[in-house]
């Protein structure tokens, strides 16, 4: 979920969107590292000019600031100020993968190898145990939804300490839930970026540290593509322990497809070419679609901790969704981007209207009934804009690479059984229906096992990186394929 929004004496920086002690209307509670504060000028100049021309065409000026745009949609509230130094590419110069601290001998000689997984970037500390054909052999996640429930929403200094409360014992009983020693691992991936990075840079000294301690391969994971991959585990994996080793290490589906990502900080559709290498179709201008969800459950009372969604959708099912009428966002734009902040601001008027009718002083007074109401009334618009932006991706990307007829839909909100069930149907509705891939709901949000899957994918290419030196980010995007060629 979403960071605590929240008014206190902590700003955002104007330079380099981090934060400081100067005004800005509203933000979000972060830590502010006045040693990362300034960057230097000439990256700060290229990054907010135009681009006059893609592959030698000139571009009109609005063509242009669509362009620039581009590479910066799909990051909640991002401001274009230089501040990206960071982005996320394994892939070296001359296109190859690089095994900075090697990768398990096993994969020499063709057989399965074990990775620790860790996780850390928000509000729930996990670790797991994943065997390279996708099985969890064991799995912990120590959750912080009772700590962040009565702020409404996750404090990062709070969820920073649970962490350092948490990790060493969450690690332990993934291992023993595996009945396996640190020793006997053969990998350690942990997320790196982007998050919250007080929290990140918690799970990341303790996987270095391991790491370094036992003399294992390391891999610094993206939490965005640890998401994706989650859904190229093989469904039979995910939740059988005990089937017998599968040295095939087949996927539920192969590169290139499409990805709608869909989580508390990012609402993003990508073209996922392999590891590391995505062009986003797709993203939001404003609020994530986890942070709408986050905030029509603080506007109607409702639990927030571990964030909003799965209480919207329980509400939801007992309302009618037609009930309210909402505005479907961004109609008028033939694009597949996406915005949840006009919705959100569309609820919160209709709300009033009927606190007004009903003589309450807020929603969170309203009846059930009428709560149940605004609930379906806002889900079933947030995935009506959903569905249109990412049918129109779909259009555009079939006609691009004929290869592309899956969908993958992965992050936290991808566990809500509605926008499940719609997807699929999205998916089958077509003329040449596509084939859906959701990994189930408890690994969509966020747990320990995607940081090791997404290792064994990265170890499986030849990716490693060096645990020494290993850095966290706050902000880490990928290198946009398209733009970049
Ligand atoms: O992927 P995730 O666990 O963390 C991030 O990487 O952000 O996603 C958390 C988000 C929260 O906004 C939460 O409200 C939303 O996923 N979420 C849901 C559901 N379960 C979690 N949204 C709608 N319906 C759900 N069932
Ligand atoms: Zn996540």
């Amino acid at each position: 979920m979403s960071p605590l929004k929240m008014t206190i004496s902590l700003f955002i920086c104007t330079t380099c969107a981090r934060w400081s002690t100067r005004p800005h209307p509203s933000f979000t509670v972060h830590s502010f590292s006045p040693a990362t504060h300034s960057l230097p000028s000439a990256r700060r100049q290229s990054s907010t000019s135009l681009p006059s021309a893609i592959n030698g065409t000139p571009l009109s000026k609005k063509e242009a600031g669509r362009e620039k745009r581009k590479k910066f949609i799909g990051m909640a509230k991002a401001v274009d100020r230089g501040q990206y130094t960071h982005t996320y590419n394994p892939l070296k110069e001359g296109g190859l993968f690089v095994a900075k601290s090697g990768v398990p001998r096993q994969i020499e000689e063709g057989k399965l190898f074990t990775v620790l997984g860790i996780e850390s970037s928000c509000d729930d500390t996990g670790a797991a145990i994943l065997r390279s054909d996708g099985t969890i052999l064991g799995e912990s996640l120590a959750s912080q939804h009772s700590i962040h429930q009565p702020w409404g929403g996750v404090v990062p200094s709070l969820a920073k300490s649970a962490h350092e409360d948490n990790i060493d014992n969450v690690i332990q009983t993934a291992l023993s839930n595996a009945n396996m020693k640190i020793e006997e691992v053969d990998a350690i991936g942990v997320t790196v970026g982007p998050g919250l990075e007080i929290c990140l840079r918690v799970g990341c000294e303790r996987a270095k540290d391991l790491a370094l301690r036992y003399n294992k391969p390391f891999v610094g994971i993206h939490h965005l593509e640890a998401h994706i991959l989650m859904a190229r585990i093989s469904p039979e994996k995910y939740n059988n322990t005990s089937i017998p080793s599968d040295k095939s290490m087949s996927r539920a589906m192969e590169f290139p497809f499409l990805a709608l990502l869909v989580s508390g900080g990012h609402c993003q559709i990508m073209k996922a070419h392999g590891i590391g290498q995505y062009s986003i179709i797709g993203g939001t201008l404003d609020d994530s679609l986890g942070e709408a969800f986050d905030k029509t459950a603080r506007l109607l009372g409702l639990p927030v901790g571990g964030g909003g969604g799965p209480a919207i959708e329980k509400l939801a099912r007992t309302g009618d969704p037609t009930s309210i009428a909402l505005p479907i966002p961004l109609q008028k734009r033939k694009d597949c981007d996406f915005s949840y902040a006009g919705l959100k601001t569309a609820v919160r008027l209709a709300s009033e209207k009927l606190c007004i009718e009903r003589d309450v002083e807020s929603a969170e007074q309203l009846s059930e009934n009428d709560k149940a109401n605004i609930a379906a009334s806002f889900q079933h618009t947030a995935f009506r804009h959903l569905e249109i932006r990412l049918n129109r991706a779909m259009v555009i990307v079939s006609k691009e690479d004929e290869r592309i007829s899956t969908l993958a839909v992965v992050g936290g909100v991808a566990a809500n059984n509605e926008l499940r069930s719609r997807l699929e149907k999205l998916c089958l509705d077509r003329n040449d229906p596509w084939k859906l891939c959701v990994p189930p709901p408890r690994l969509c949000t966020d747990q320990g096992a995607m940081s090791a899957w997404a290792a064994v994918e990265r170890l499986l290419v030849g990716s490693s990186d060096s645990a020494e030196g290993q850095e966290v980010f706050a902000r880490y995007p990928f290198v946009d394929m398209d733009s970049s060629t």
